[in-house]
């Protein structure tokens, strides 16, 4: 039918624009026209392709080019140094360990804590400070009272001034703070052959891995493995980031005499200090876990209550009836 119609006649049609069968017709024939022609080229393409010729000179070229580019400027381009990572680039991670305070209904285990606090008087004491924590502190968690204040007395502090304007030393009281082992940075950082051993009062907060990483730190001494290049003064540890730290292993088999017996083993002090220290970073650890079961069991017995009154309360406005009597309209 249409192959029958003139020319004319069918661009009129396409004029009017009304018809739909035009404006279909002339999208397909465009489609038609493209498709045509994109098989043109592929065709062309492929053919280009398939060829061993271009396959091998494009081959031929791109090592060529990289052999030249390796040459000029001694690397590969695009690609960074190329070296084995190492454990000790990022810092190993730490194991996670069952501690003993670790679940929400669990404390501190106290007894730890008295054995840490005397792993770190004998062995950390020498290097780091806890400047946070006060001798009344110990009291009731892991000394008493005559206990922590006869320690205070074992140290000197200076005080003053007196009615003259000097300054004296007195012997320590409970509201003191654990005494520091340099008087300031330069002196620690000498001390150490230029590094900063930190303060312990928030270690635990303030390293990402907390209680793990610290256990980890204290007990993950190796030797350098082939390859790993040490200073001199700086000892290896994977668990460090970068793997050299300043501090030396200080833990051994039998360092220090526990007053409970308990035989004390690097991994026993580790454990024991970390805990000391997991406490002086969260004092308000097993006061916090028991308001929070308090909150729980009020909050939960409210949201009972509530939901019963709730009911209560609704339950005649819910269930009744409401009729609606028209009036008679008799009269
Ligand atoms: C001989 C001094 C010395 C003793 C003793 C010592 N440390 Fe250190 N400690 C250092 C130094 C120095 C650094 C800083 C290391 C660095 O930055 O390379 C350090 C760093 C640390 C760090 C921080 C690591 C980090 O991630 O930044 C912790 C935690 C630590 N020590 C814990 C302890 C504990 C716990 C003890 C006791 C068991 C102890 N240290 C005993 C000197 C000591």
């Amino acid at each position: 039918m249409l192959s029958r119609l003139t020319a004319g006649a069918f661009k009129k049609v396409a004029s009017f624009g009304a018809s739909r069968s035009s404006t279909l017709f002339s999208g397909s024939r465009a489609a038609s026209a493209r498709f045509a022609s994109t098989k043109a080229s592929s065709s062309a393409f492929e053919s280009l392709a398939n060829s061993r010729a271009a396959f091998a000179s494009a081959s031929l070229f791109t090592v060529g080019s990289i052999a030249w580019y390796t040459h000029l400027y001694g690397t590969l381009p695009f690609v960074g140094k190329v070296h084995a990572s190492h454990l000790s680039d990022e810092g190993l991670h730490p194991s996670a360990y069952p501690w003993s305070h670790k679940g929400p209904l669990d404390s501190f285990d106290h007894a730890s804590i008295r054995r840490g606090y005397q792993v770190y008087r004998e062995v950390c004491a020498a290097c780091h400070s806890l400047d946070r924590i006060a001798w009344r502190n110990l009291v009731g968690v892991s000394h008493t009272a005559d206990e922590a204040r006869a320690m205070a007395e074992e140290v000197e502090y200076m005080d003053g001034p007196d009615a003259q304007g000097e300054m004296f030393q007195r012997p320590g009281k409970l509201a003191d703070y654990m005494p520091a082992p340099y008087p300031n940075e330069e002196a620690a950082r000498s001390g150490n052959a230029g590094a900063l051993p930190p303060d312990l009062s928030l270690i635990v907060k303030a390293r990402h891995g907390g209680a793990d990483y610290i256990f980890s730190l204290l007990t993950g001494y190796i030797d350098p493995p082939a390859g790993v290049e040490i200073r001199d003064g700086m000892n290896y540890n994977p668990y460090f980031p970068g793997g050299a730290i300043s501090m030396a292993r200080v833990l051994f088999d039998g360092l220090v005499e526990y007053e409970d017996g308990t035989p004390a083993t690097t991994s026993q002090m580790a454990k024991d200090v970390v805990t000391f220290l997991n406490w002086a970073a969260e004092p308000e650890h097993d006061e916090r876990k028991q308001y929070g079961i308090k909150a729980v069991i009020i909050f939960s017995t409210l949201f009972w209550i509530s939901l019963y009154v709730k009911r209560f309360k609704w339950g005649p406005i819910k269930n009744r009836k409401i009729f609606y009597n028209p009036p008679n309209n008799t009269h």
